[in-house]
């Protein structure tokens, strides 16, 4: 299956948690991170997130920068990468800022009907998968719409997922001075967790980033 080059990109605290325990998103990356991640963005064919990053932050996860939008444009692409969300049951919210032209929403053949309905007409809406988004299939349809380059930016449960099925390519992971504690803070990966078989991961770069740090992994092939 041909898919994208795929890589997840997180902000963490010191503690490896991405967000507290009510889920709320905490200022963890400086001024410095936050154009990288602009950059990162930019340079994208797409962007994806699980619905559980939709619901919690309401991210747009449009390019903000006008510069960095002109370049795209100059580049001969569009004004904004492709936004996909996986959300297999469409709880998708009708006024979520991803939605509009350019969103992917990819459900599963458990989405209700009722839902689909009020979602028509503001995102496309893809079916991959039973009970939840087949990712695999998902990625492959984004290549197959000339998505070579995909930036996941989370969260937990869907950054689990990826790397379970052997779908992420590079892990760029900014650690910022901050601590966030509680067992149940999502981490970088969460879901079930791996009991052997553990991925292996390549350093291909450590920087200090303002106040914090920039590890970018690669994933060893099995
Ligand atoms: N610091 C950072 O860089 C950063 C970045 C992003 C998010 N966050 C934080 O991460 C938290 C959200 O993480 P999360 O784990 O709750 O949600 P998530 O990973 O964003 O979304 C998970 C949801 O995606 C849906 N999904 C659809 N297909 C899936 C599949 N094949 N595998 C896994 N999930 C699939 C599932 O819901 P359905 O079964 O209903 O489809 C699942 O519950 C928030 O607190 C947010 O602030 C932090």
């Amino acid at each position: 299956m041909e898919r994208p080059f795929t890589f997840i990109n997180s902000a963490m605290s010191a503690d490896g948690k991405i967000s507290s325990i009510q889920r709320r998103q905490i200022s963890v990356s400086g001024r410095e991170d936050l154009s990288r991640v602009a950059e990162l963005r930019a340079s994208s064919d797409a962007i994806m997130v699980g619905v559980g990053t939709i619901l919690a932050d309401d991210p747009g996860l449009g390019v903000k920068s006008t510069d960095l939008r002109r370049a795209r444009i100059r580049a001969g692409k569009a004004e904004n990468p492709i936004r996909v969300v996986a959300d297999s049951l469409a709880r998708t919210p009708p006024d979520a800022k991803v939605l509009g032209a350019g969103c992917i929403l990819a459900v599963s053949r458990a989405a209700p009907e009722d839902r689909l309905e009020q979602l028509e007409g503001m995102a496309d809406l893809v079916v991959f998968g039973d009970s939840r988004v087949d990712l695999g299939a998902l990625m492959a349809n984004l290549r197959s719409r000339g998505v070579r380059r995909l930036m996941v930016e989370g969260g937990a449960t869907l950054n689990w997922s990826l790397i379970e099925a052997g779908l992420v390519d590079e892990i760029y992971i900014y650690t910022g001075p901050i601590i966030i504690g509680g067992e149940s803070a999502p981490t970088l990966v969460d879901g079930l967790g791996f009991a052997f078989n553990f991925p292996e991961l390549d350093l291909v770069a450590l920087e200090r980033l303002g106040d914090g740090a920039l590890l970018k992994w690669r994933m060893k092939r099995p």
